[in-house]
């Protein structure tokens, strides 16, 4: 029942003052953040208002992606992540993802400029440049983008280019837990991986050696392919079996992790693969969501760097950028090699069918499913 004595109002009034629409998301602030260069100079480019409420759109997304990656990361950082809170993290994971194409889009907005109109104002950036976007690099830094995996484009880290107080604020991230470290850490306490007496490892390496063995086989008898190909694709099967083997042997595992063919620890993987091919079992279901959200999220970030060097092409051709990189060259490079959790997408590879699957024993089923069978009401 609603309170109407004085008091009561007062009170209400003292804790909740009415809010007004504006005054509440700051308007006023928001709105006379836009100052185009051109106007200043006093030689207006109708594009560059377009340009600057795009990026500044970017930068608001990007932080509240930073915002989802602080609850997922606050999740992780326990020594326990109770499952129940996996709720909130695939929540907030889903989130970013859907912000991530909802960047992409954007780029149709801004494509409605045409390389003639940027030149407007282009000159004016120097040298400015998105490169410059310390959200951006947080984002990549959180999720774990490691500095040595970075394509440099004149053997300087980006850090070079930023003023003292947003490089701090990266060395700071860098020295914090990655997204991938705690993912990782987590995936190792996977308790299904042995369970009296059965072992993961030891049933599914011979089916997972079994189906690569007989890929071979079937590659060796194709009279269709030349000699060279059929050669170079034995090869590239003997490899990838070499790499499926290590993931049960520590000391090849660490020789393949120094040549950086894998990132994530053996455990870790060992359990990504189990959550991957049981993912029907109820206590691997919200696991398997979240590694499938994080590769998306890879996915995003790469298809957005794509579509941005074609932008980029399409812009300044083969320009150099504001940022003084060798521009489309450089962000293809970048797309290609920023990846962060391509250990989880290699691990494709060493999937089997749903048929051949080794079967779980049925005491680790039990202890993976929801059993409804001691409650009091049980028919
Ligand atoms: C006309 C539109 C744009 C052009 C021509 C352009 C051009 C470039 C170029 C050439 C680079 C490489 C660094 C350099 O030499 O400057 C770069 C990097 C970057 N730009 Fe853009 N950009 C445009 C729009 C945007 C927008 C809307 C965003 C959104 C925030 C953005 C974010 C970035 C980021 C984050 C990087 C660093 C990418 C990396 O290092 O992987 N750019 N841009």
């Amino acid at each position: 029942m609603a309170e109407d004595t004085p008091e009561a109002e007062q009170k209400s009034a003292t804790e909740h003052k009415p809010v007004y629409y504006g005054d509440y998301l700051r308007l006023g602030q928001l709105l006379s953040c836009q100052h185009p260069e051109s106007e200043r100079l006093g030689r207006p480019a109708h594009d560059e208002m377009l340009f600057i409420t795009v990026h500044q759109a970017y930068e608001l997304w990007f932080k509240q992606i930073i915002h989802e990656l602080g609850s997922v990361q606050a999740a992780f950082a326990g020594p326990v992540l109770d499952d129940r809170a996996l709720t909130p993290v695939v929540r907030s994971l889903d989130r970013v993802r859907e912000i991530l194409r909802l960047l992409i889009q954007q780029i149709d907005v801004l494509e409605t400029m045409t390389p003639l109109d940027f030149l407007d104002f282009r000159d004016l950036l120097y040298p400015a440049s998105g490169f410059q976007s310390w959200q951006f690099r947080l984002i990549e830094i959180r999720l774990g983008l490691r500095a040595g995996q970075r394509v440099s484009y004149d053997g300087k880290g980006f850090n070079e280019r930023l003023n003292a107080e947003d490089r701090a604020r990266l060395t700071k991230a860098e020295a914090e837990p990655k997204l991938i470290e705690q993912l990782d850490a987590w995936l190792r306490r996977t308790p299904f991986l042995s369970h009296e007496g059965w072992t993961f490892e030891e049933v599914y390496r011979d089916a997972v050696r079994g189906q690569l063995e007989a890929d071979a086989a079937q590659l060796a008898a194709n009279r269709t392919l030349a000699e060279s190909q059929r050669e170079a694709q034995l090869k590239r099967l003997e490899r990838e079996l070499a790499r499926f083997d290590a993931l049960f042997d520590e000391a090849s595992y660490e020789a393949l992790r120094r040549e950086g063919q894998w990132h994530m620890s053996r455990q870790a993987l060992q359990a990504a693969l189990l959550i991957t091919l049981y993912r029907d079992e109820p206590a691997c279901q919200q696991p398997f969501r979240l590694l499938s959200l994080l590769m998306d999220i890879d996915e995003e970030m790469t298809s957005w760097r794509n579509r941005h060097a074609l932008m980029v092409q399409r812009m300044i051709g083969s320009r150099i950028g504001t940022g003084g990189s060798s521009g489309h060259d450089y962000l293809r490079a970048a797309a290609d090699e920023h990846q962060v959790f391509g250990d989880l997408f290699a691990l494709s590879t060493f999937l089997i069918a749903r048929s051949t699957l080794p079967p779980l024993p049925k005491a680790l089923r039990r202890a993976m499913g929801f059993s409804y069978e001691d409650a009091p009401d049980a028919a």
